[in-house]
C-alpha cells in the first residue's frame, strides 16, 4: 500500500487508476474543491468528468471544497468459490484507489471515495469516516453522475411507475429515459455494453438514474415518506456504484463485479443450502382453479399436497411450494397484511402430515409467507415464523410482499424496504432456511454474503401469462431480461407450462411454444427453478423428460449467441454430473442458429438430446408440438437449430 500525505492543495488534482489488464483507466480529479471521476478503455473515453458528493439535510451539503487529505493505492487478488451460482469459481481481481477527502473550511468533515478497478469494469463506493463534524446525518440527494459520453440506447424500467420491476424493459435513447431504476443496460453504437448498477445495497436506498442533461445520468435514490433518501450515522458507507464494460453479451453475462463488491460468506455450514428443482399449487391459484383462502376451492389442504408431492417423487423433484397455508387470507389481505399469521395452519393442511409425507418420499416442502407489505407484522412474527418452518423440517420460504407500499407508507426500494429485506434473509439463516423473495428491492449480490438469499423476483414473470389485461408477456421480453433484470441476480421466473388454454382470461396466455418453454430453464439463471404448470397438465408428456433432466448447479455458463430482444442461445455445465445443456430462444421471429459445440470436451463423445419446435410450430397457432431427436456429437459439431416464431430448443448433452 502507498500513501502519499498532501500538505497543501493546488487548483486541481488527478489521480489515476488502471485495471489489472491495463484497458481500463479511472481519472479522479479535484477541480476547484470539486471532485469527479472520469472512465476510458482502451483510450476511448466512455465517461466523461461526473459528478461525486451529497447533500445533506438540513440545507447542507458534501460535495464542495474538498482537498485531498490522503491517497492510497492497493491491489487484490483472489479466487473464491460460490456456493451455487452460474460458476463455480470467480476471481476477485482488482486495483484499488482510495481518496480522503476533507473540508478546507467549516466544519471540515471528511468523505473518502474508494475506486476498484477491475478487468470488466469500474466500482466506486463512498465512506463517511467517523468523525467529530459528521456523526448522525440525513442524506437528502447524491449527486453521482455518470456522464455517458456517447448518447447510446438503454434498456431500462421506469423507478417509479408500475410496481415490482414487473414491467416491460424498452429500449431508448439515454438522453430520453425516464427516471429509471438500474441496472441498466446500454447498447453501444459499435456493439458493446455498459452496465450502469450496483454492488451491496445494504441500509441505504436504491439508486436510479435520470438524464440530467444530454447523456449526462444523474444518481435518484429512492425516498423515505419523509422525502429524506438516507438516515445515516458515521462510520456508514454507500452501496457500490458499478460500470461494467463488456465487449459482448457473453462477457456481460459473466461479469463477477457485482458479487465481488459484496463481502464474502457469512454463513460457516452452508451444507444446508442447496439449489433444487421445484412444483407447487402456485399456478392453480393463478389460473383460479384453486384459492389461497379456506372455501371449496382452497389449494392448500393435506390431500392436494399429497398429489404434488406423489408427483414430485415419482418425476424427481426435489422440494414442492405450497401457498395459502396460513391464517390471513380470507381477509382482503393486500388491505389488511398484518392479519397474516405464520405459524397457525389452516385446519384442512395439516402439517404435521405432510411433512412426514414428503420426508417418506424424499421431497421437501418450501414454505410461502405473504407478508401483504406489512413488515411490522413479519418482522413481530420473524423468529417465530421461521422456527416454525424449521421445526417441521421445512428449510425454504417464499417471501411475499404485496402491496404498492410497505406499511402503507415507505416504498419496497427506499431505505426502509432494504433494511427488512436484508433482515429477514440474516434471520432466515439462523434458521437454515433459504428465501426466495418475491415483491423484492432489486438484487444487489447479497447472495455472496449470504449464501440462503436463493432468488428473487423483481420481473414480469410467468404469472402474467395468466391474467395480464394485455395478454401477457411478449416473445421478446425472455431475450430481454436475461440481460437487464437477470443481470442483477437470480430470476424466480417460474416457466414451464404445458398447457395454453387459459379458462379465466382466454386473450391471456403463454406467448411462446412449447419447446420455449423447456428452452428457458437454460436461459434464464435461477437457483430454484420451478416447474409451474399442474401435474395434469405434465402427464404423459415427454417433453418433461427435459425438465427431470435440467440442472440447477453450474460450473459453467456460456452466452453462446444473441441479441436482446431478438434472440439468446446459453450453454451451462452441470456442477453434479459434468453434462452440458443448451436453451435457444427466439423472439416472435423464427430463425436459424448455428450451435458450436466447440465448448465440449475435445476427443469425447455426447449423446445430444433436443427438444425442439416441429417446421410448422408457431407460438400463436400451433405451440405444442416438440420433436424429440438424439445424435451423437462431438466438440467439432455445429449444429443447425430451427427456432419457430415464438419458439426455441432444449439441449440435453450426456457424455457417453
Ligand atoms: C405475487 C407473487 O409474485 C406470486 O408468486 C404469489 O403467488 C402471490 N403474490 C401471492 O403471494
Amino acid at each position: 500500500m502507498v500513501i502519499i500525505l498532501f500538505a497543501s492543495c493546488s487548483k486541481e488534482k488527478t489521480e489515476t487508476l488502471s485495471s489489472p489488464d491495463g484497458k481500463t483507466l479511472l481519472t479522479f480529479r479535484l477541480s476547484e474543491g470539486n471532485a469527479n471521476y472520469e472512465v476510458q478503455k482502451n483510450g476511448i473515453d466512455i465517461i466523461s468528468a461526473s459528478r461525486l458528493g451529497f447533500l445533506l439535510d438540513p440545507g447542507d451539503s458534501l460535495c464542495k471544497g474538498f482537498k485531498i487529505s490522503s491517497v492510497s493505492t492497493s491491489t487484490f487478488d483472489e479466487t473464491w468459490q460460490e456456493v451455487w451460482g452460474e460458476e463455480t469459481s470467480v476471481r476477485n481481481h482488482y486495483n484499488e484507489l482510495k481518496i480522503d477527502l476533507q473540508e478546507e473550511a467549516g466544519k471540515q468533515r471528511f468523505l473518502t471515495v474508494v475506486f476498484r478497478a477491475f478487468d470488466d469494469g469500474i466500482g466506486f463506493r463512498y465512506e463517511f469516516p467517523e468523525q467529530k463534524g459528521l456523526k448522525k446525518f440525513e442524506i437528502s440527494d447524491e449527486l453521482t453522475e455518470f456522464a455517458m459520453v456517447n448518447n447510446d440506447s438503454a434498456w431500462s424500467i421506469p423507478a417509479y411507475k408500475g410496481v415490482y420491476y414487473e414491467i416491460l424493459w424498452k429500449k431508448s435513447l439515454l438522453s430520453k429515459l425516464d427516471t429509471v431504476t438500474t441496472p441498466v443496460t446500454i447498447e453501444t453504437s459499435d456493439g458493446k455494453y455498459i452496465l450502469l448498477h450496483e454492488a451491496a445495497l445494504i441500509d441505504y436506498a436504491k439508486m436510479n438514474l435520470y438524464p440530467k442533461e444530454g447523456s449526462t445520468l444523474k444518481a435518484d435514490l429512492t425516498p423515505w415518506s419523509t422525502g429524506i433518501k438516507v438516515y445515516a450515522e458515521t462510520p456508514f458507507y454507500s452501496p457500490w456504484r458499478t460500470i461494467i464494460l463488456a465487449d459482448n453479451l457473453n462477457q456481460l453475462s459473466n461479469s463477477r463485479l457485482m458479487l465481488n463488491l459484496n463481502e464474502s460468506n457469512k454463513i460457516e455450514d452452508v451444507s444446508w443450502i442447496h439449489p433444487a428443482k421445484y412444483v407447487g399449487i402456485w399456478w392453480g391459484m393463478h389460473m383460479e382453479k384453486y384459492t389461497w383462502s379456506q372455501g371449496p376451492k382452497h389449494g392448500a389442504t393435506t390431500a392436494n399436497m399429497k398429489r404434488y408431492i406423489d408427483f414430485a417423487a415419482e418425476h424427481k423433484i426435489p422440494a414442492v411450494l405450497v401457498e395459502g397455508w396460513n391464517y390471513g387470507w380470507d381477509v382482503d389481505w393486500v388491505a389488511h397484511g398484518d392479519q397474516f399469521s405464520f405459524t397457525r395452519p389452516y385446519p384442512d393442511f395439516d402439517i404435521d402430515a405432510i411433512v412426514k409425507y414428503a420426508k417418506d418420499k424424499g421431497v421437501e416442502i418450501i414454505g410461502h409467507n405473504e407478508t401483504g407489505g406489512s413488515t411490522i407484522n413479519y418482522e413481530r412474527q420473524l423468529d417465530s415464523a421461521f422456527a416454525f418452518f424449521q421445526a417441521h423440517g421445512i428449510h425454504s420460504v417464499k417471501t411475499g410482499y404485496v402491496n404498492p407500499l410497505l406499511d402503507k407508507k415507505e416504498r419496497h426500494s427506499s431505505q426502509y424496504g432494504v433494511r427488512h429485506y436484508l433482515k429477514v434473509v440474516e434471520t432466515a439463516g439462523k434458521y437454515h432456511i433459504m428465501v426466495d423473495n418475491h415483491e423484492p428491492v432489486m438484487p444487489t449480490g447479497w447472495q455472496r454474503t449470504y449464501p440462503n438469499f436463493m432468488t428473487q423476483e423483481g420481473v414480469r414473470g410467468q404469472e402474467y401469462d395468466a391474467w395480464s389485461q394485455d395478454g401477457g408477456n411478449p416473445p421478446e421480453h425472455t431475450c430481454i431480461v436475461p440481460f437487464t433484470r437477470g443481470l442483477a441476480g437470480p430470476m424466480d421466473f417460474t416457466f414451464g407450462t404445458f398447457n395454453f388454454n387459459n379458462p379465466v382470461y382466454p386473450q391471456t396466455r403463454v406467448q411462446t411454444t412449447l419447446a420455449k418453454q423447456l428452452a428457458l430453464y437454460v436461459v434464464i439463471y435461477s437457483p430454484l427453478q420451478m416447474a409451474s404448470d399442474l401435474p395434469e397438465n405434465y402427464a404423459g408428456n415427454p417433453a418433461f423428460e427435459f425438465i427431470e433432466l435440467v440442472g440447477v448447479e453450474w460450473e459453467k455458463s456460456i452466452v453462446l449467441d444473441g441479441k436482446i430482444g431478438d434472440y439468446v442461445m446459453t450453454a451451462r455445465k452441470d456442477k453434479n454430473s459434468g453434462n452440458w445443456f443448451v436453451g435457444a430462444i427466439t423472439d416472435e421471429n423464427s430463425r436459424h442458429l448455428a450451435l458450436n459445440l466447440n465448448f465440449l470436451d475435445q476427443g469425447k463423445k455426447y449423446m445430444a438430446k433436443f427438444f425442439k419446435d416441429a417446421p410448422d410450430s408457431d407460438w400463436k397457432t400451433n405451440p405444442y408440438p416438440v420433436v424429440i431427436e438424439e445424435k451423437e456429437v462431438d466438440a467439432s459439431s455445429v449444429i443447425d437449430l430451427y427456432l419457430a416464431p415464438g419458439g426455441g430448443t432444449a439441449v440435453y448433452l450426456m457424455e457417453i
